[in-house]
């Protein structure tokens, strides 16, 4: 517990990123899609002498300005802020590891907000060539936003043995290109490069079905169809892009998604494996809209079509990221840092010398009292043991709320939370929380502590989690 915790009542602060990421990741696949549509779609409008096309075009550069100028990039913003404060750890290792990959990132983030306002703007106000520029410009520029921000990203999943081998020493650095083109880059490059086309073909169909079929029946026709083709090509690769990203995930990381894959049939999913799935059927539900509707029947295809196919590739995306955040758990860092913040390496240290008393943010003149061997008075036990709480347990459970520590201790005792701490503690690799959560640190006393203080919590009967089920009936620190 290195920062001051933020502690966010209810949802949780996971949620808080979960909703603004979301929201985010549609929005800049789209900023990165739209870029190469707008190109191709001016470079066609111009060597056809379409009005009708660059009347459209127009129409939806104000839409695409909009949407990625402003809701785009103030999401963009907001995940930093929010990573900033639920996983501070996390952060300042990735801003270290990749500060000049951020500074490149900051450089084509306002080539390409300049490039979406000026190609904008200038409409019918300069000659045509050079607006045309401006399009590949923007593509150029917007494309390499995620050529940048995908190494980031993948590293976090897979941080690679180059990296991991230096963690910790001070020489991380040394491994910028390793860690950047880590195992997980390519595969990742060329879904979201597959994604961010689908999505540009997804909007485009927002801005064209608002055409009157009436009066511009013909043009509508041509524009339906033509950006129903920017989903086709990426829907068959976008399979091979995932057994291939799939393929080179540590195979730690696919524990929970196998453990859903083979009891299907028997009822138990876990929740990554209900996210994959919901994110295959979202994604052939917008296929098969797309194909049936507005590709066979283009004049038929309105504004209500539209935002449906949007609604649903909304939903599938939330499921996709959910689904990927997830492989890396307990991990914020694979292999390396726990959700928690927590380093793998310190855990020793931790354990040893004590959780707290490590902690910048405990004042001075308190550490002492907490670096006690023994039991403190109740109340300090349990003001210990919610510190602790604080630093390792609230980046995934709220006291009440989202992963309500209230029902999942459920009945519990202090004695069986006493040894639901220790079976946390130890953090044997078949343990079945060891997929999910990461090893609790801290002494005895601490562990102690935390016990107090989950005990002041919970009574509430257990939750319906059929996994926890299975769980809990091998557990024999639960009353039954
Ligand atoms: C990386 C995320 C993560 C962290 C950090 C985490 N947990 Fe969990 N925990 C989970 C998940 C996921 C579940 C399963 C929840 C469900 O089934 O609804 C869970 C379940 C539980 C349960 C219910 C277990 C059961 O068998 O019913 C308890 C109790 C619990 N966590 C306590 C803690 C405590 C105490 C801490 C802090 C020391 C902690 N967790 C830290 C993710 C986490």
């Amino acid at each position: 517990m290195n920062y001051p915790v933020w502690d966010v009542p209810v949802i949780g602060s996971g949620w808080v990123i979960g909703m603004i990421a979301i929201f985010h990741v549609l929005v800049s696949h789209f900023a990165v899609g739209g870029g190469i549509y707008f190109a191709f779609a001016e470079y066609k409008a111009r060597k056809e002498k379409s009005k009708e096309w660059l009347s459209y075009l127009k129409g939806h550069s104000k839409f695409f300005l909009v949407l990625t100028g402003v809701y785009g990039a103030v999401t963009g913003v907001g995940i930093w802020f929010a990573i900033g404060l639920a996983h501070p750890e996390a952060t300042s290792t990735l801003i270290h590891n990749f500060v000049f990959g951020w500074a490149i990132e900051w450089v084509f983030f306002i080539v390409e907000l300049s490039a979406a306002a000026v190609y904008y703007y200038t409409w019918d106000k300069i000659p045509a060539k050079l607006h045309l520029k401006i399009a590949y410009l923007y593509a150029a520029a917007s494309v390499l936003t995620l050529v940048i921000i995908n190494g980031i990203l993948t590293f976090m999943l897979t941080p690679g043995q180059a990296w991991l081998s230096v963690a910790g020493t001070g020489k991380e650095a040394d491994q910028f290109w390793l860690a950047f083109f880590n195992p997980t880059y390519f595969p990742s490059l060329f879904l979201r490069l597959a994604v961010c086309c689908s999505m540009a073909g997804i909007f485009a169909l927002v801005t064209a079905s608002q055409i009157d079929s009436e009066t511009l029946g013909a043009f509508k026709v041509l524009v339906v169809r033509w950006s129903t083709r920017w989903l086709f090509p990426s829907f068959l690769l976008m399979p091979i892009f995932f057994l291939w990203y799939l393929a080179v995930v540590p195979e730690e990381s696919k524990g929970l998604l196998q453990l859903g894959m083979q009891t299907i049939g028997q009822g138990t999913f876990t929740q990554v494996t209900r996210a994959a799935l919901v994110s295959v059927m979202g994604s052939a539900t917008v296929l098969a809209i797309v194909y049936f509707i507005a590709y066979l029947y283009p004049k038929d295809f309105g504004t209500g079509h539209a935002f449906a196919v949007l609604f649903i590739a909304l939903s599938a995306t939330a499921a996709t990221e959910y689904a990927r955040e997830t492989l890396r758990k307990p991990f914020v860092i694979n292999q390396h840092m726990y959700s928690s913040g927590v380093r793998q390496n310190e855990r020793d240290k931790f354990n040893q010398e004590g959780y707290l008393t490590h902690s910048p943010w405990v004042k001075p003149e308190e550490k002492q009292q907490w670096a006690s061997q023994q039991p403190l008075a109740h109340a300090d036990q349990v003001e210990r043991g919610r510190l602790i709480f604080l630093g390792q347990c609230v980046n995934c459970h709220t006291v009440k709320g989202y992963r309500s520590m209230e029902i999942l201790l459920g009945e519990r005792d202090r004695k069986a939370i006493g040894s639901l701490l220790e079976t946390l503690h130890a953090a044997k690799p078949d343990s079945p929380y060891t997929k999910f959560m990461p090893p609790l640190v801290g002494t005895v006393a601490e562990r102690e502590a935390l016990a107090d203080y989950l005990s002041t919590l919970g009574t509430k009967p257990l939750s319906s989690s059929p996994l926890m089920a299975e769980h809990r009936a091998s557990d024999p620190t639960v009353h039954k």
